[in-house]
């Protein structure tokens, strides 16, 4: 059976996932897109000989579309979300699940009365090969028992209106599911601290911070956002045991040996980092799509699980950086 897919929101993401769909996906075809911007949809189904839908809720309804992709911006995903729910089609919808807990919440209830296993969320990370295998590492209890997780996340420059909020819900999400799925315990408390700010950014806004999550095993994780680094796109993660380390390793294939230096490059932002982390996820996707399965993928519940604890940073960030015990 070949899967039908209406993807709404052609921009990078948009883009990316139908290029990894024609390429590498095997039973799947991208019939329809659509964008709140014409021209950008045009565009994306000239390359892709997709029809171009009026909007996102046009597409959902449409009879050529079996299942959607949700990678337009975030303030989007809880209309299409509720839509896509309602139309009964399976839908994989970019994170996060939606901005505010509130709309988080009533796409899941919305899912589950609607018979659930409909929604599936974009957490790439656990299709990609170093998360895979350092969570394979944990749980195999080779550096004994997990005490530390540092992370950073380091993004070239940020996008035009970042705050210090969208940066925990847009950008420090990926780590508030990876971290409880890479030790299979939820996170209970978390805090956010900043010090002195970068020059690149507005008056007011935080940039680099700093997000402190425990989970229930009591395990501390730190992770250090940067969103301005210049450098590049640098994604690290270091799992410290009681025998040893697991760390993510230098992703780039290629070392250039020259002028009495050796160097390796950093790409300028997460495409190239995750490629073969969104092809699995799409592959896995689409095959659970075929056979009627229970999603692979992280679930609307999971995406409600990380917008509870992006809360819970939030109100860490507004009330002097006080841990918060995070709702269940
Ligand atoms: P983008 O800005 O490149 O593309 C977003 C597109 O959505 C734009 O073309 C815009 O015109 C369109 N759009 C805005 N309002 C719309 C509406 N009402 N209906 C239809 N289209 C509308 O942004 P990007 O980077 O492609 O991000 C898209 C989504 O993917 C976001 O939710 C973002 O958080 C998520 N994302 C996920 C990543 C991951 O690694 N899983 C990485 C980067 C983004």
């Amino acid at each position: 059976m070949v899967v039908r897919i209406g993807v709404i929101g052609t921009g990078n993401m948009g883009a990316d996932h139908i290029r990894n769909l024609q390429r590498f996906v095997a039973g799947a075809a991208v019939t329809v897109v659509a964008d709140y911007d014409q021209a950008t949809a045009e565009a994306v189904a000239a390359e892709s000989g997709a029809r171009v839908a009026e909007n996102g809720h046009a597409l959902i309804a449409d009879p050529d579309v079996d299942a959607i992709i949700i990678a337009s911006h975030d303030s989007t995903h809880y209309e299409y979300a509720m839509s896509a729910i309602a139309a009964g089609k399976p839908t994989l919808c970019e994170k996060p699940l939606a901005p505010t807990l509130a709309e988080c919440e009533e796409i899941v209830a919305a899912e589950a009365a609607a018979g659930g296993n409909l929604l599936s969320l974009g957490f790439m990370r656990r299709f990609d090969p170093g998360h895979t295998e350092l969570k394979a590492a944990i749980d195999a209890g080779v550096i004994g028992p997990v005490l530390r997780i540092t992370g950073a996340s380091r993004n070239v420059v940020s996008y035009p209106g970042t705050t210090s909020e969208s940066m925990i819900t847009n950008s420090v999400i990926h780590e508030l599911d990876s971290i409880p799925w890479l030790l299979g315990s939820p996170v209970v408390e978390a805090a956010w601290l900043a010090g002195r700010a970068s020059s690149k950014v507005p008056a007011g806004v935080a940039d680099p911070s700093l997000t402190l999550l425990r989970t229930a095993d009591g395990v501390l994780t730190s992770v250090d956002m940067y969103a301005n680094a210049e450098y590049g796109y640098d994604l690290r993660c270091e799992v410290l045991g009681e025998k040893g380390t697991l760390s993510l390793t230098d992703p780039a294939l290629v070392a250039v040996d020259l002028g009495l230096k050796r160097s390796t490059s950093y790409p300028l932002d997460w495409r190239p980092r995750f490629a073969a982390a969104y092809r699995l996820e799409l592959g896995a996707w689409v095959s659970a799509v075929a056979a009627g399965a229970p999603t692979p993928l992280a679930t609307a519940v999971d995406g409600l699980a990380a917008s509870r604890v992006a809360d819970a940073v939030l109100t860490s960030m507004h009330e002097s950086g006080r841990w918060v015990t995070v709702a269940r």
